[in-house]
């Protein structure tokens, strides 16, 4: 098949990029560079432009057979300090791709969702029946995506797989692709560079919680984990249905188990310090990944020792090409 990989110079979107040309699909990213790096889209078609450019959009759609969504702005604290960029971003923005969308002859459609869609689940581990109540804008845009999904598949005979994300991490194990974020959120790419006092010492933020150690319990997926069900994915989509489902692991790791995995695997201690409780993270965010396993025939296979491993390999190579 013929993808547009919108948001494919971005850390994930790069990587199912690189799964699906392993898997004999063709690719074409489409990126407006915001957050995504040329480099990442290095041997792929690389179509520089934004989503909310429908006349660049729609001359792209005419060459393809599916599109994989990844672009969006992604910071949860940055939406609850500027949620106008979310909303004009995520929403606005996004519905202008997915119009061009069922404006073209393209019917297949994949969607990154997230894990934020639940806000602060019911039950743990998060099944997709959770009841879907964000907390945070960003969850929101994610979710008022998902229901512009929901209503145009019944309107327009879209189908579309959302899927609900947890934490990504690791990088490609060939070292093509990994994680580049400016500024770095995520947990272990912030610790690599509080190793390398690239920044103040890292933040725990909060140990009273009702989780083992006391502090917050997530559930992390590797990268190419994801893209593997991206593939499938949209195998599944060839059969004509539409489906919401979770991508994790069903495994949950505390902040301090992070932590001291990361010292294990890298022989390097990391600086930190407790600081509060930030506003809106629940205790524990783990996947109930069984509906994304019975349907795709699907299971993430990365160990966390691998998440961490080539994350470090990654990060270590490109600090070593910065040098
Ligand atoms: N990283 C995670 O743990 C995680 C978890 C849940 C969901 N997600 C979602 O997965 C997707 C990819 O996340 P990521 O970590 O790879 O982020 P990223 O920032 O690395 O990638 C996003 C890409 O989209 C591009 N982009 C953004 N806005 C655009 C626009 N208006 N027009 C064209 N391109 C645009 C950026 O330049 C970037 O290349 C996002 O939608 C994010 O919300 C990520």
């Amino acid at each position: 098949m013929r993808v547009l990989v919108v948001g494919g110079a971005g850390y994930i979107g790069s990587h199912v990029a690189h799964a699906l040309r392993r898997r004999n699909h063709e690719v074409v990213i489409y990126d407006n560079l915001s957050t995504g790096h040329a480099a990442l889209a290095q041997g792929f078609e690389l179509i520089v432009g934004d989503i909310s450019d429908s006349a660049e959009v729609s001359s792209a759609l005419r060459r393809v057979d599916a599109v994989m969504h990844f672009a969006a702005c992604a910071y949860v604290g940055e939406s609850v300090a500027n949620p106008r960029k979310y909303f004009q971003n995520n929403v606005v923005g996004g519905l202008a791709l997915l119009n061009a969308v069922v404006d073209s002859k393209v019917r297949k459609f994949i969607f990154s969702s997230t894990c934020a869609v639940y806000g602060v689940p019911v039950r743990v581990p998060i099944t997709e029946e959770n009841p879907r109540l964000p907390v945070n804008p960003y969850g929101v845009s994610k979710l008022m995506f998902e229901r512009a999904l929901e209503a145009y598949e019944q309107a327009y005979g879209l189908r579309f797989v959302s899927f609900r994300y947890f934490n990504a991490a690791g990088a490609d194990e060939d070292g093509k692709a990994g994680e580049d974020h400016n500024p770095e959120t995520h947990l272990i790419p912030s610790a690599f560079e509080a190793i390398h006092g690239e920044r103040p010492p890292l933040e725990i933020y909060g140990n009273d919680y009702p989780t083992q150690d006391g502090t917050c319990v997530r559930d992390y997926i590797h990268v190419s984990d994801l893209a593997d069900a991206h593939v499938l994915g949209l195998e599944y989509l060839e059969q004509g249905h539409s489906a919401a489902l979770n991508l994790g692991t069903g495994k949950g790791h505390s902040v301090r188990d992070v932590i001291s995995t990361i010292e294990r695997i890298t022989g390097r201690a990391i600086p930190k310090r407790m600081a509060a409780r930030r506003a809106g993270d629940p205790p524990e965010l783990v996947a109930d990944p069984s509906l994304a396993e019975r349907t795709l025939h699907w299971k993430a296979r990365r160990s966390f020792e691998e998440i961490v491993a080539t994350a470090w390999n990654w990060a270590e190579s490109r600090r070593a090409l910065i040098r």
